[in-house]
């Protein structure tokens, strides 16, 4: 039997947040499972959202140390109805990772697997050990480390998933929002790839040279007052109808909706007070801004906002269709899509305020990967 630490966020009836690492046994495998030492699981910005769930994070304070090191943080009164079914049941965080095979069931399929780096999604990845089902496993290649296959599902499935939605949908060309993203890199590494016109929005000139030195061709900087006249170009150069947005809050899924619908109205021979009849989508897949979002709504009637999830972009999905996107994934996953970490922290690093102040930035470039097994 081996012991292993997880790390857990409790939500308290007392209107607080609490993060924490606990030690438990990891189960024998049964026949069909294998248990995976995890080297390597990444803090995504989903990650981050459920750790700390609507805790004011201005209120945090750290106590105890070693096993017993705890972060506290305030739930504001009103927002404990969005947690009420978390209260004091502590849950394991991380959504996936990647490590090697320790211990294998005696199925032949388990048993393929011993020794091997693998990489899985099945959730509670803040975690030293894990015992899965061994087809939730993506078999890494060999020379491939845990470090590199950290994040082979969420984001890469999640970009994969995007171009795979435009095409089931009809549309010929892409938007996304904080292209800069681990996720934005990927997506244009596959647009490229693949001949896609994708029209990328950041924020900064950095962010404008790091996707220009990655091969982009359309990136619209939402800093310059040029803005909404730039994306008006990159949409009329691309025919772009379908936007994914990670930001969600505030104008700029209008300000999107808004540039697609100039285009399509400049393309009709006839004016119609309805607006164009071009179907314009747009879907929000992130909440990097909660504020809520603002639309005028002057784009006429051909159009759709809705929110997108990998998860029930998979459930929807053919399985073979899975099976192929992941065999790209294993096969790319040091280019196509590679992620990029500024920081590597142990466990007890996680629950540390010096670390949580730089981890909980979300900002471009930033990313921190937790190692399990350092001390
Ligand atoms: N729906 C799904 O199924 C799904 C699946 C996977 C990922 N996601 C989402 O995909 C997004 C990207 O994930 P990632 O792992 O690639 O993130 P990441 O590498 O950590 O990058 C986050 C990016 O967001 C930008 N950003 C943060 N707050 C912003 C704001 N208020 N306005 C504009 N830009 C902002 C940052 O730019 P700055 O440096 O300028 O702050 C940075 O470029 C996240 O929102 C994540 O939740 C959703």
């Amino acid at each position: 039997m081996t012991t292993g630490r997880h790390l857990y966020s409790k939500v308290t009836k007392e209107n607080t947040l609490e993060i924490f690492l606990d030690s438990s046994d990891t189960p024998m495998p049964n026949s069909q499972e294998v248990v995976v030492k995890i080297e390597a699981t990444p803090l995504n910005p989903s990650d981050l959202a459920s750790i700390f769930g609507p805790a004011d994070l201005n209120s945090v304070r750290a106590s105890g140390s070693g096993d017993s090191a705890k972060i506290t943080a305030d739930i504001a009164p009103p927002l404990m109805k969005l947690v009420k079914t978390r209260i004091d049941s502590a849950m394991r965080t991380g959504s996936e990772g990647a490590g090697v095979v320790i211990a294998a069931g005696d199925s032949p399929q388990a048993q393929a697997l011993l020794g091997k780096v693998v990489s899985m999604a099945p959730g509670q990845m803040h975690a030293q050990y894990r015992c899965v089902h061994f087809a939730q496993c993506m078999v890494m290649p060999a020379g491939i480390s845990a470090k590199q296959a950290a994040s082979s599902f969420v984001n890469p499935l999640t970009a994969l998933g995007m171009v795979e939605t435009m095409r089931q949908e009809g549309h010929k060309a892409l938007v996304h929002t904080a292209a800069a993203s681990n996720l934005g890199q990927m997506l244009n590494r596959i647009c490229i790839s693949e001949g896609i016109d994708l029209v990328n929005i950041v924020r900064s000139e950095a962010q404008v040279k790091l996707l220009r030195d990655l091969g982009a061709k359309h990136i619209v900087d939402s800093s310059l007052e040029s803005f909404g006249d730039d994306l008006v170009a990159a949409m009329t150069a691309t025919g772009a109808t379908l936007a994914f947005d990670a930001i969600g809050g505030g104008k700029l899924a209008n300000t999107i909706l808004m540039a697609m619908e100039r285009v399509a109205l400049s393309e009709m021979k006839h004016q119609d007070h309805y607006g164009s009849s071009v179907h314009k989508q747009l879907y929000i897949y992130g909440l990097l801004d909660l504020s809520p979002t603002i639309l005028n709504r002057g784009f006429g009637f051909a159009w759709g906002i809705g929110g997108w999830l990998l998860p029930n972009f998979l459930q929807r999905s053919e399985p073979a269709l899975i099976a192929k996107m992941q065999q790209r994934i294993a096969s790319e996953i040091d280019t196509t899509f590679a992620s990029h970490y500024s920081q590597e922290i142990t466990l007890d690093e996680v629950v540390s305020l010096a670390a949580l102040k730089q981890y909980n930035k979300r900002a471009t470039g930033e990313k921190f990967l937790i190692l399990p097994h350092k001390i």
